[in-house]
């Protein structure tokens, strides 16, 4: 079986990942760069200087087969205080973009909003203060018009639950903040509702394209699949991540199964969540209207049952074997055996996003159609006189392709696939050793080298085989 004629072999971007320019031309700070000035490690300067590089990326794009882009607007670059006075060097600086991505016939897929919200309102509590809310909508809106004869295919969010979990619980996220249930929670919900607001927003104003949210998504399976305790964990972790945001995305409202669990996890904290009457109305409007959803999968984990202290390390420097994750009462994610890792520990399990696309079809009938909106390795590529010989990312991305193969087979919509990253860019709390590019970037010089997969990707792309 190939890909049909319509799929989209993409590469993904992220506008703070790559664009550089942090607090140039007009661009107001966002929550991240006093975050990063503190850790001291990397900052997101140069980056791969996408906002004067663009040009060389586009025609890549074209030469290499990758007929679609992800691209995120910075927030930050339209409204640098998050709402109010505009600063026209950043809308034009995406019209520039745009236009560039037509000519070299690169469809733009593009998120109004990547991990990077606008310090002032940040500051004011992120999405856990409702203005966020109203301020995302405005922000959205402004872009929806400004753009509407440039772009077809838009995204609100990228990732709600890493927003969540490495804001909240993991810490790797602004401001470091741990093991915080409650506030994770009432984070995803409150991303949902303003991701609601603005495709009802979309819809009314009855633009001529289309509109969903990239959810992050990760198959748990009970490290013991014989274990109840295990088997609870591991629902325990689907909630949190997965099924929390896949009801709110699809149903509009959290499912009696769903809410057990919450209320449990949440009562940890001895917390609370607010969720308005309100918020439901427009969460069901929205489930019927999204076109799409974008899913973000890299990969799988194994929970075991756990009872201990909270224990969690980030591995950000790719020591294989360093990273632990133990949430009390939640569960413990665990090696597997057979199931290899990379360096960042990342389980390589392909047969994992097959699973979990046949899980949305099953358990949320009413989707319409679903793009893999980033997937692809973190290596350390070695660069030898220009050539970078990335066998395992090509082995990556092929196993992957072949599952996204099998789930069209098996009747799941999958409309396209798009790797992470296009190029090599910034990764917010490894920085740069870690790459996932097709195409090398040298960031002294800036220059792009085609990696083996981008050779790879082109064949895939043009005779829509894997
Ligand atoms: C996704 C994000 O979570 O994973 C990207 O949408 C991110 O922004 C990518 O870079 C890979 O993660 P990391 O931590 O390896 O850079």
């Amino acid at each position: 079986m190939k890909f049909s004629d319509d799929f989209i072999f993409g590469g993904a971007t992220a506008a703070y990942q790559c664009e550089g320019s942090t607090l140039e031309y007009g661009k107001g700070k966002v929550s991240w760069d006093d975050f990063l000035a503190k850790q001291g490690r990397f900052k997101a300067d140069p980056a791969s200087d996408f906002y004067h590089q663009y040009g060389q990326d586009l025609k890549l794009c074209n030469m290499f087969g990758v007929n679609g882009i992800r691209i995120s607007i910075s927030w930050a670059r339209i409204f640098p205080e998050g709402t109010g006075k505009i600063n026209q060097e950043g809308v034009d600086f995406y019209h520039r973009v745009f236009k560039e991505c037509h000519k070299n016939h690169v469809e733009p897929f593009v998120t109004l909003h990547h991990f990077d919200t606008p310090d002032v309102l940040y500051q004011k509590g992120d999405f856990l203060n409702r203005e966020t809310i109203q301020a995302f909508v405005e922000f959205s809106k402004y872009c929806f018009e400004e753009y509407k004869d440039e772009v077809t295919y838009w995204f609100t969010f990228n990732e709600i639950w890493a927003v969540a979990t490495n804001t909240y619980i993991e810490g790797t996220f602004p401001n470091g903040e741990k093991y915080n249930m409650t506030k994770a929670f009432q984070i995803m919900h409150n991303m949902m509702v303003a991701h609601a607001l603005a495709v009802l927003e979309y819809k009314k104003a009855g633009y001529n394209g289309k509109i969903g949210v990239v959810q992050s998504l990760e198959y748990k399976y009970p490290f013991d699949e014989n274990n109840l305790d295990d088997i609870q964990a591991a629902k325990n972790e689907d909630v949190l991540q997965n099924q929390f945001l896949l009801d709110a995305t699809f149903k509009g409202y959290y499912s009696i199964e769903t809410m057990e669990v919450v209320n449990r996890l949440v009562s940890i904290n001895n917390g609370s969540l607010e969720l308005l009457d309100e918020d439901f109305d427009v969460l069901k409007q929205a489930a019927l209207l999204n076109d799409y959803m974008g899913m973000n999968y890299y990969q799988s984990r194994f929970i075991q049952h756990y009872e201990g202290e909270n224990d969690i390390h980030h591995n950000g420097t790719g020591e294989k074997g360093t990273s632990r994750f133990c949430l009390k009462n939640v569960g413990r994610r665990m090696e597997k055996e057979g199931i290899p890792r990379t360096d960042w520990d990342w389980l390589i399990h392909p047969e994992s996003m097959f699973d979990m696309l046949v899980r949305i079809r099953q358990q949320y009938p009413n989707y319409k159609a679903i793009y893999i909106t980033e997937n692809g390795m973190g290596y350390k590529d070695d660069f030898e006189d220009g050539i970078i010989d990335d066998e395992p990312r090509i082995d990556f991305i092929r196993r992957h392709l072949e599952f996204t193969l099998k789930a069209i087979e098996a009747g799941v919509n999958v409309k396209g696939y798009f790797v992470w990253s296009l190029m090599d860019m910034f990764s917010w709390t490894n920085g740069y050793n870690k790459r996932y590019g097709l195409f090398y970037v040298d960031y002294e010089t800036q220059k792009r080298y085609p990696k083996a997969s981008a050779y790879w990707y082109k064949r895939v792309s043009e005779t829509k085989e894997v």
